[in-house]
């Protein structure tokens, strides 16, 4: 297979360590030159009512927005929040995401709406945005989705879940903060720091890889072994995410992603959750299937079945239809001729075992 090469943007700015968070107060500041200039700060609705913004770091005309991350965003739930932004008749000067990834990535994609015309359905794909958004900072409270690193913001779309990737989308700021991430329940934790290890598989058997994508992962990877085989540290989990998702911004996903895509958007299941029940199907080309089951063991979670033994056909296939318009990730994995080789057939016979 040919070599591709890519020019990869990362974030320039982060922060790292418990009490961190506190210096989002002096980051706004600083962008904060005039009267009325405002921030936006996205944050998961799980915090409603929990006070977890640092003191004095919002000030009264800020908008606050608690994003209803029950389900996956959605294009349309981007574009309302959008014109949410806009009655304000003026650009903030930064925009915040503090959540799990679907947070962060509405973060993300409401940054590149506000200064780019249309619908955010338009820019599903790759290098699709032209205009310089938002400033942005993002604040992971779980860890694992790389959203924190990473130059897409997925979106769920009326018949496609893919991402706004482009260098827009990247973070202009992070902060890394292990307190953050304490009262988060068993089950999403495990599933999200899972999507971490899998990205790290999908991106050292992909094509689209170099010396530092492979350092990276391969490093995330045995910090994830670990603290899950071995003992719990938090903020070494946020850098282990970390690493993944500079490894998966510097490649591509693989097999296990597109899949994963397809059963999000027939059955509406959360992008962790969803990725442990495809990659637990993928033995057949990822060895590390089998460290991820010893994981699942130890922390006693059981995945159940999601797709039923007697799902309509039309239902799979639209399924199959939705993995298969992940093109990239499927050549990284497979090569360019990734159809002949990962074919609808093979791929459904994959979803009925999920
Ligand atoms: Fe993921």
């Amino acid at each position: 297979m040919d070599k591709i090469f890519k020019n990869s943007k990362l974030v320039p700015y982060y922060y790292l360590g418990r009490g961190a968070f506190a210096n989002l107060g002096m980051l706004l500041n600083a962008k904060r030159k005039t009267q009325g200039d405002f921030v936006v700060v996205v944050i998961d609705h799980y915090f409603s009512g929990k006070h977890i913004l640092p003191e004095g770091s919002i000030h009264a005309d800020d908008l606050v927005i608690y994003a209803d991350t029950s389900e996956e965003p959605k294009t349309t739930y981007i574009d309302a929040l959008t014109d949410q932004v806009k009655t304000k008749n003026r650009m903030p000067v930064a925009i915040v995401g503090i959540g799990g990834g679907s947070t962060l990535d509405v973060a993300k994609a409401i940054s590149v709406m506000l200064t780019n015309p249309g619908k955010a359905e338009q820019y599903q794909g790759w290098d699709l945005v032209k205009h310089a958004p938002v400033y942005k900072i993002g604040v992971p409270t779980i860890a694992g989705t790389g959203a924190e690193f990473t130059r897409t913001a997925v979106l769920t779309g009326k018949d496609k879940k893919l991402g706004i990737n482009s260098d827009y989308s990247v973070f202009d700021q992070v902060i890394l903060d292990a307190d953050l991430l304490e009262t988060v329940p068993k089950e999403q934790f495990i599933y999200t720091a899972m999507d971490c290890f899998v990205h790290n598989c999908e991106s050292l058997l992909g094509r689209i890889n170099d010396t530092m994508t492979i350092a990276l992962a391969e490093k995330s990877t045995q910090m994830m072994k670990e603290i899950f085989l071995g003992e719990m540290d938090l903020e070494k989990l946020l850098v282990a995410s970390s690493l993944g998702g500079l490894a998966v911004a510097n490649s591509s996903v693989g097999i296990c992603h597109p899949l994963s895509y397809g059963l999000s958007i027939e059955l509406g299941l959360h992008h962790g959750f969803a990725i442990c029940v495809a990659f637990n199907q993928l033995e057949e080309y990822y060895p590390e299937v089998a460290t991820f089951k010893k994981i699942l063991e130890k922390y006693e979670i059981h995945l159940p079945k999601v797709v039923s033994d007697d799902i309509a056909e039309e239902q799979l296939e639209r399924m199959a239809v939705a993995t298969m318009l992940n093109e990239k990730p499927l050549s990284n994995a497979f090569g360019d001729d990734w159809e002949n080789i990962f074919t609808k057939e093979k791929i459904k016979s994959l979803l009925r075992k999920m």
